[in-house]
């Protein structure tokens, strides 16, 4: 699916196994506080709530008892829509976002999306690249999307991954 196929961080010797579990309510605290970490605008710890009250597919990605990560992924009608990834600043370059990207995306397919979308800050360079190396393309741009400064917001970048044309099974 990626255009570089690495092993997945679990994979490592010397590693703990990362394994992903369902995002509860009971793991709200830890998320957010780790969001706080990650983001100059954090989602809010209701942000996540309605996430999980609204249904959409949410996973924490565990080492242990530690929280290295999470994403929020909404379905729609032929495409899911990924709305957060997180991965904990200590624990980032490992794989980890490539490692729930994999996941999010079988998860896509099992559903029957054919497209993965999502949005993401102009000025996020790496998050940018590593989707773009995962095999998004860039489709449009929402100006004034997020938040910068006091009276000033910075555009979105939206991308898309087309679930259909992917390389290799992703069940
Ligand atoms: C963007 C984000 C999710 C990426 O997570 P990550 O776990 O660091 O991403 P990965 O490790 O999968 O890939 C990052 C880098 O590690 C490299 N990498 C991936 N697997 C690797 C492995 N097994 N060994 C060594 N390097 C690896 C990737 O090539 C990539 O290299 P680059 O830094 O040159 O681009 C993370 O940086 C983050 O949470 N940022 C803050 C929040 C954010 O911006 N979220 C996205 C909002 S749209």
């Amino acid at each position: 699916m990626s255009a570089v196929p690495r092993p997945s961080p679990e994979e490592e010797p010397g590693h703990a196994p990362a394994q992903l579990a369902p995002m509860t309510e009971a793991w709200l605290d830890e998320v957010a506080a780790l969001e706080k970490t990650a983001y100059t605008h954090p989602w809010s710890h209701g942000n996540f709530s309605d996430s999980l009250r609204a249904g959409y597919r949410a996973s924490v990605l565990l080492q242990g008892d530690e929280l290295l990560g999470y994403f929020v992924l909404m379905k729609g009608l032929d495409e899911t829509h990924l709305l957060n990834i997180t991965v904990a600043p200590a624990h980032q370059g490992q794989g980890h976002a490539q490692h729930m990207l994999d996941a999010l995306a079988a998860w896509s397919v099992r559903q029957g999306a054919q497209w993965l979308w999502l949005e993401v800050r102009i000025s996020n360079v790496r998050a940018r690249r590593i989707y773009e190396r995962y095999g998004f393309k860039e489709v449009g741009v929402r100006r004034n999307y997020y938040p910068l400064a006091p009276f000033k917001r910075e555009d979105a970048v939206v991308m898309s991954l087309s679930l259909a044309t992917a390389e290799e099974p992703l069940s």
